[in-house]
């Protein structure tokens, strides 16, 4: 059931960070990379991985770092969809579009999960919990159609089974806010 291509369990915990960023991890990267050319993407992707995403600030000081124009950063962050400028919510669902997945059946789990979060591709559910992403191959196909959930890999899916699973985590985020309970 899991598999260890994706693995976005340590970026969630910090995917709320706002102004006060602390940029001592970022700081490590960019010491590895300053100097080299062509590092600004890898930097970014290493930036995304510590963050969950890039908020300005982040984008900010990687250009001040590299000595890059901030809008050729800002350029590069905003072309490439594999790089977020807003939070993921605490889990971010990737619904993987490769090959074995679509024929598979991978629209019919994308229609249910649009329809039980109601949010569309790249959003976020209103209480924060839930982003929906899509992904090529993540490498479970004889899973397929699979979606993972910060890192965990759920397959064979299908609509039920898919909705299933995101009413699992609901109950237990409740369960351990306390909600529900009289
Ligand atoms: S095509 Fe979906 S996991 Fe490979």
């Amino acid at each position: 059931m899991h598999c260890s291509s994706y693995n976005h369990d340590k970026n969630l915990g910090s995917s709320s960070v706002q102004d006060n960023v602390d940029f001592s991890l970022l700081s490590e990267v960019i010491q590895c990379y300053q100097g080299k050319k062509g590092s600004l993407i890898t930097v970014l992707q290493k930036a995304q991985e510590i963050y969950g995403y890039l908020p300005l600030s982040v984008l900010k000081y990687i250009a001040k770092e590299l000595k890059v124009k901030p809008a050729v950063v800002y350029g590069v962050a905003t072309f490439y969809t594999q790089f977020r400028l807003t939070p993921v919510g605490k889990y971010l669902i990737l619904l993987c579009q490769g090959t074995a997945c679509h024929v598979n059946g991978a629209d019919t789990i994308k229609t249910a999960l649009y329809e039980e979060l109601k949010i569309k591709e790249g959003q976020t559910t209103e209480d924060g919990l839930f982003t929906l992403d899509t992904a090529a191959c993540l490498g479970c196909c004889s899973l397929a159609p699979v979606m993972m959930i910060n890192g965990q890999a759920y397959g064979p899916l299908t609509p039920e089974k898919a909705i299933n699973i995101i009413r699992g985590i609901y109950a237990a985020e409740k369960e351990s806010t306390g909600e529900g309970e009289n």
